[in-house]
This record gives C-alpha cells, structure tokens and sequence, in this order.
C-alpha cells in the first residue's frame, strides 16, 4: 500500500471523512471531511479551542487515550481506516508519530531517547555487536535529520534533561522520527521555545517534509505562512476552509477565512 502511494502523488495521503468527535456530550469536532496530501506540511490553523489539537491526536488514535471520548467517522491512512475494528493501533502509532507542544524526554541518556523506539522496534541481529553498529547508526542518523547531531554528538550519554528547551524539542523529534514514521503529527511545536530554537524546528520541519507527510498544528498565522503548502481553517469544531496554501492565504472563499486572516475573529 505504501508503494501506491509513492507512485501516485495525486492521491490524499489521509483522508478524512465524516469525522465526529465528542467529549461526553460535548460535541467538540463536526462533520469534519478534508484530505492531507502526500509529503509537504499541511497547517491547521484557527483559534484557541476550536478543536485543532482533537483533530490532531484523531489522526493517530491518541484521543482513545481520553477517557469519555467518542469518535464517529473514517480515516483514511494509504488506504486503511485507521478506525475500523481490528486495527493495530501500535502500528497505527508507529506509522503516524506525535510531537507534543512542550518537549519531554524520557528521564535518560540522548542516546537512549533515540534509540528507545527502535530497541522496541527491533527485529533478530545475529549478534549483539552488530546490533549496537546499527542502533548508533539509527541514533546518529535521526539526530542529525533532527539537527541536534553537531551539538551532542560528544555527550550522547549524558542525560536528556540537561538539554536546553529548544534541543530538548529536537531530541523529541528524532525520538519521533527513529521508528520511521510516514506521517508527522506536530501540536504548536514551538510553543514552548524562543524564537531561535523555534526558527531552528521550523527548519527541520521544511526539510524533513520532503520525505514525508508533516501536519503542523498553529495558532500563529505567521507560521503558518512561513510553513505551510496545504491548509485546513478550523473554527468552532467546524471546518471552514481547506486547500493550497498560496490560494488560502491569497484569496480564501469563506468569510469566515478572511476574516481571521485579517485578524477581525478569534
Ligand atoms: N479532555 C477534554 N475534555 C473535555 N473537553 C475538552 C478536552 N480537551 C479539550 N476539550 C475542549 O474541546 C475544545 C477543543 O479543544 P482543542 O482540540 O484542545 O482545541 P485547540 O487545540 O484548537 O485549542 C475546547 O473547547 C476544549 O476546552
Ligand atoms: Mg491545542
């Protein structure tokens, strides 16, 4: 399936169709159909509460984590309703990774934040020796696709909370990356960081978008210009507007759009 998608780029890489989301009775996400192209970054953008972090963690299953959630609805992930009876959400997790708003590494070295996913992940080695040569691969590799690798690669044992903020969020991402996610579900990603380590993710972002889908979740338009190629406008659990980003951001069809690029709502 993934092949299908590789050698055709016209085709959605999700699809979302129908998407319901409450939160007991609260009906939080509405009738929500949009699709998320294949590679490049696509923002969802809107104000405070209107449901952009729901919408977010329903592209990897994470809302099931949320007592007294419900959702009714299709995703569409290469073809496999990521929904449907007899899914295997871990594999789900494991092909649609997360990055959270504040960074939080696991209470360990640089390196084993890196390499936690793929010791899970692992499959038999014929000997331990070989094993290690390809996890310091794998960790040296998402480091640097993470572009933290310059800064650590001399204290890789040393432990992750050392870390300032802004290198605590790229050690998130290559934590993210190292199980070789096809999808990248990132909540304000830079939230929590200066303008410099913000601008520093950014950059990471754009590069990495070559190689696979990212959704970036912002309530800074300016990011959101900076970043995007694709746009989805949520506005009180409700989607506005979705579609190329030159096109959203020239000339939106909905008042709605307009109005919040201007800045006259939320
Ligand atoms: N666990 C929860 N239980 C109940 N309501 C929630 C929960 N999480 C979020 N909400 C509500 O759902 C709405 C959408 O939240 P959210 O998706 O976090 O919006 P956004 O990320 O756009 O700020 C908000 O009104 C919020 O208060
Ligand atoms: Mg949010």
């Amino acid at each position: 399936m993934l092949s299908d998608r590789k050698s055709d780029m016209s085709e959605p890489h999700i699809r979302m169709n129908d998407l319901n989301v409450w939160y007991g009775s609260y009906h939080i996400l509405r009738h929500i159909t949009a699709d998320i192209p294949a590679q490049g970054i696509t923002a969802i953008i809107g104000p405070s509460g209107c449901g952009k972090t729901t919408l977010l963690k329903s592209i990897n299953r994470l809302l099931d984590e949320m007592e007294g959630t419900r959702v009714q609805g299709q995703i569409w992930l290469d073809g496999m309703n990521i929904y449907d009876n007899g899914v295997d959400v871990t594999e789900v997790r494991t092909r649609v990774g997360f990055l959270a708003p504040k960074p939080s590494p696991l209470p360990m070295s640089i390196y084993d934040n890196v390499a936690y996913g793929p010791r899970i992940h692992q499959h038999d080695h014929n000997s331990r020796g070989s094993k290690n040569q390809d996890l310091d691969r794998i960790v040296e590799l998402n480091l640097r696709a993470a572009g933290l690798w310059e800064e650590v690669k001399d204290r890789l044992r040393s432990s992750a909370s050392q870390l300032s903020t802004g290198q605590q969020q790229r050690l998130c991402l290559a934590r993210a990356l190292a199980v070789k996610p096809d999808v990248l579900l990132c909540d304000e990603p830079t939230s929590a960081l200066d303008p410099i380590a913000a601008q520093k993710i950014e950059a990471q972002l754009r590069e990495l978008k070559k190689e696979r889908t990212i959704v970036v979740v912002t309530h800074m338009l300016r990011q959101a210009r900076r970043m995007a190629d694709h746009v989805i406008f949520l506005w009180m659990g409700e989607l506005v507007e979705a579609g190329p980003a030159m096109q959203m951001f020239a000339k939106p069809r909905d008042g709605r759009t307009q109005a919040y690029l201007d800045g006259d709502i939320g």
